[in-house]
């Protein structure tokens, strides 16, 4: 090998162990790691506009908007106040036909709420996409929402 071949090697080295922390740290965090247990049922009444859209305010409409980069790449879902209870009730999944996204009365059989608290939902990522997971919480108000008939209240 030549004094330049071994130089510019040795030059890459470096560049190569970042380019594979990079490749780790991504797959850890693609891998989304655990969800929080929901908190149980409190018997209040859960209001769309008062607890559940400063949920998808806060976590969800980064992507879930018109414009958004997850919008650029087909993502159909607005969960942006004023149209997330149309796009959520009795909705297909675009992905999966087999699936309503909010089925009132029946979280179990409700992708949102599967999707936002397992770790390994029948279909596509954990929701939020590369967020921190809801707290107890948050989840337990999604829960208790779509169990109490998915009200536009
Ligand atoms: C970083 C971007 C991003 C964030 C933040 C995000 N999502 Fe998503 N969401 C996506 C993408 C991309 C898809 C489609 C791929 C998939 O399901 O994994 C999706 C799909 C979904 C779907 C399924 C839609 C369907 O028709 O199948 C639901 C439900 C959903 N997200 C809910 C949420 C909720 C609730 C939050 C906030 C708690 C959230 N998302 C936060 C990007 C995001």
């Amino acid at each position: 090998m030549s004094y330049d071949r071994v130089h510019i090697f040795e030059a890459l080295r470096p560049g190569r162990w970042a380019v594979c922390a990079i490749g780790i740290g991504l797959l850890a965090g693609c891998q989304g790691g655990g969800v929080n247990a929901p908190a149980p049922p409190t018997g209040e009444t859960v209001s769309l506009s008062g607890d559940i859209q400063p949920i998808f305010n806060s976590a969800c409409v980064s992507c879930h908007a018109d414009g958004t980069i997850s919008s650029a790449f087909g993502n159909p879902l607005r969960l942006t106040s004023g149209r997330a209870h149309a796009n959520l009730v009795d909705r297909r999944s675009f992905q999966s036909a087999n699936w309503t996204l909010v089925v009132p009365g029946d979280s179990s059989a409700s992708l949102l709420w599967l999707k936002v608290s397992r770790a390994d939902p029948p279909v596509g990522s954990t929701m939020p996409l590369f967020g921190s997971p809801l707290s107890s919480r948050q989840l337990g108000l999604i829960r208790d929402w779509i169990d109490q008939g998915a009200l536009d209240n």
